[in-house]
């Protein structure tokens, strides 16, 4: 609470009023999984005590659902007192039109750029010098989830790597299961495909066809293995006839299906069922093949609202989320990594411990979200879809199109 009341004070100071509590804010988010839900309640829980009001504002079906839904209260003049979004651009033309509250001096005034690791989750937030956002957790991509029980009632060990979950695909279909459970939203399986672009093309490919946007790459020998993979899984997957990410995760969880490929914040599902990591399931980063993290993740931002006394809770509730304490609580429940190296994990899980040791060794590359632009993040999604939800398009033909895109990427 010590960084409430510095925001606070602040605020107070900044606005040239005292601070006024019971203050209410509408929060907007996607976090509407069980694991989500309790996390997110820790931002509402040291927001409520600091003396605000949360409003909470879930949006269910994902963040593709969410944030055409976010976007368009803000551009069309029903702004929430804040919202999430992911590292990256996703905000940026929200940001350049003037929609969104400068939280620079508070920023500076709490050493923000000190802190906050990597850099990089900041400079997503800053827009010529000024920063207009808050990151609040590193989630990355790069997980293989996998159910010990789905491998014990197929006889076959538990696979350490992408390749031998592949050899094990048979054995469990043969007992029944589903080898990769995935649900059937553009992002899952767009996201799917970057976790296996970054395991089996490497992270040199990978940076060439994201950051550069080399189309030759895309179109090129690495990627061509990249799509068979893919292709194979699409195998995998086809019985999985689930909507949502967690409804996948439930089906590793159940052990009706063998593994699922999904971002860390599945680890707060397996808390909420009260699994253990290595026990119960295991989790390979990079699919065991290539040991590296993505750091994506979630940042907040505070549409401007015109209304000092609101804004004096958006500032203080910008500056918890930063704070030691909050970090720890939330992050402990997202399975996210804290955005500062100076909070206490003791409480952290093995598999939140591999994320933090991969982290501390540097390496990382940054997430999708950073390095494309929200129109050609929606054409790939529209390509996976495709893809992966039917054998019509062969690898072949889709690698061609993805490159077609790369070429035009922006
Ligand atoms: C967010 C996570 C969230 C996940 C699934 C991602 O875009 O970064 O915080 O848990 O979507 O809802």
């Amino acid at each position: 609470m010590k960084k409430f009341a510095v925001a606070a004070t602040f605020a107070a100071a900044l606005m040239g009023t005292t601070a006024i509590h019971a203050t209410e804010l509408e929060v907007t988010h996607w976090w509407t999984s069980g694991g989500e839900a309790a996390a997110v309640a820790e931002f509402a829980r040291a927001f409520e005590e600091a003396g605000y009001t949360w409003i909470d504002g879930a949006i269910a079906g994902g963040g593709g659902t969410a944030r055409p839904v976010m976007i368009s209260r803000i551009t069309g003049g029903d702004p929430m007192g804040a919202t999430q979004f992911n590292h990256g651009r996703q905000a940026e033309e929200l940001v350049e039109a003037g929609l969104m509250l400068d939280l620079t001096e508070v920023a500076e005034a709490e050493g923000w750029r000190d802190f906050i690791h990597p850099t990089s989750l900041l400079d997503s937030c800053t827009l010529d010098g000024r920063i207009y956002c808050v990151p609040v957790n590193i989630h990355s991509w790069q997980w293989l989830w996998l159910s010990h029980k789905a491998f014990e009632d197929a006889g076959v060990p538990v696979p350490t790597n992408w390749d031998e979950f592949a050899a094990a695909a048979p054995a469990l279909e043969a007992a029944g299961k589903i080898p990769l459970a995935m649900g059937n939203q553009p992002w899952q399986s767009s996201g799917a495909f970057g976790v296996l672009a970054i395991a089996i093309a490497g992270s040199e490919a990978w940076e060439a066809v994201n950051i550069d946007k080399n189309a030759d790459v895309a179109g090129g020998e690495e990627y061509a293995r990249v799509f068979e993979a893919a292709a194979a899984a699409r195998e995998f997957r086809k019985n999985s006839n689930v909507q949502d990410w967690n409804q996948a995760t439930n089906m590793v969880i159940t052990g009706q299906a063998g593994g699922q490929i999904m971002g860390d914040w599945a680890q707060g599902e397996f808390q909420v069922a009260g699994q253990v990591a290595g026990e119960d399931y295991s989790c390979l980063p990079g699919l065991g093949v290539n040991e590296i993290i993505s750091t994506g993740g979630d940042a907040f931002y505070f549409p401007k609202l015109n209304d000092p006394e609101k804004e004096a809770a958006q500032l203080a509730l910008a500056s918890l989320m930063v704070s030691p304490e909050v970090q720890v609580a939330f992050n402990l429940k997202k399975g996210s990594l804290p955005i500062r190296g100076d909070v206490d994990l003791e409480a952290a899980n093995d598999c939140m411990k591999k994320g933090l040791e991969i982290l501390a060794g540097g390496n990382i590359l940054p997430d999708g979200n950073q390095t494309l632009s929200p129109d050609t993040q929606g054409q790939i999604e529209d390509l996976m879809t495709e893809f992966w939800s039917s054998d019509s398009i062969s690898a072949e033909d889709a690698q061609r199109r993805y490159a077609a895109i790369i070429a035009q990427a922006d």
